[in-house]
């Protein structure tokens, strides 16, 4: 295993408790990714993806086992820190798109600098720089109504990187796209990860288009990762 690993987990476990009884929702996953790589992870429903991706993603914290990143062991982060860590560090992408709906694209995409130290000025350049990287300038004046899902997709993209991050986390980010959009996506954080040396994780039940653009793939079953390979 390379212990040099930019994202990296030890003996990651994850035990959910609903009274009485207990799911093991992830056994021990040993995972080390290196920067700029982009990683695809797939699996049946309910073998772990997404408890994998709230671990990673600082959303959720382990039940026993280490997660590090950039260095960090952030599964000892205290809960500012891990707040800190998620609008920084990472950016997570979802099925749903999670914009707001009487907002406008720049201003979906600007809405995380509202916390930060920033003048509205350079809030909407930002967003308008972000927009421009998924493709979306010309549209940053419409509102999510008036977008396709593969655009409204890109929006949350484009929202997702505007701080910056190292990492873009992204969990069945196709999953409500036609076959078409669900390639354009892909191939939009395909672009980010080589351009922009962005390291991706992302899940998917298409396997096929995920193995095209991924460099190496992990398959998840029953908490346990089962099967690694090299992207095609
Ligand atoms: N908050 C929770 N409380 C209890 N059990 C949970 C919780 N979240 C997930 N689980 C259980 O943990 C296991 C893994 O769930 P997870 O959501 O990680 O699966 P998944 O691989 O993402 O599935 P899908 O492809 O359907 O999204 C499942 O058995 C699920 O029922
Ligand atoms: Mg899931």
């Amino acid at each position: 295993m390379d212990f040099n690993g930019f994202v990296r987990t030890e003996n990651l476990s994850k035990v959910y408790s609903s009274g009485r009884i207990q799911v093991v929702a992830l056994d021990r996953v040993n995972l080390s990714v290196a920067k700029g790589c982009f990683l695809g992870v797939t699996g049946t429903s309910g073998s772990g993806k997404s408890t994998l991706m709230n671990l990673l993603g600082g959303l959720d914290t382990p039940s026993t086992g280490e997660i590090h990143v950039q260095g960090k062991r952030i599964s000892e982060f205290t809960s500012d820190e891990l707040a800190l860590y998620r609008r920084y560090q990472v950016g997570m992408i979802f099925q749903a798109f999670n914009i707001i709906p009487s907002y406008t694209a720049l201003q979906n995409v600007a809405l995380p600098l509202l916390f930060s130290d920033v003048t509205k000025l350079q809030r909407l350049r930002r967003a308008e720089e972000m927009l421009a990287k998924v493709g979306l300038h010309s549209r940053k004046d419409h509102r999510p109504g008036e977008l396709s899902g593969g655009e409204q997709q890109r929006v949350a993209i484009a929202r997702a990187l505007i701080h910056r991050p190292n990492i873009i986390l992204a969990d069945e980010p196709t999953g409500n796209l036609d076959s078409q959009t669900s390639r354009e996506i892909v191939e939009i954080l395909s672009d980010l990860n080589r351009n922009q040396d962005l390291t991706v994780i992302m899940i998917s039940h298409e396997e096929h288009l995920l193995a095209e653009f991924a460099d190496e793939m992990i398959r998840l079953q029953d908490g346990h990762v089962v099967e690694q390979s090299r992207g095609d």
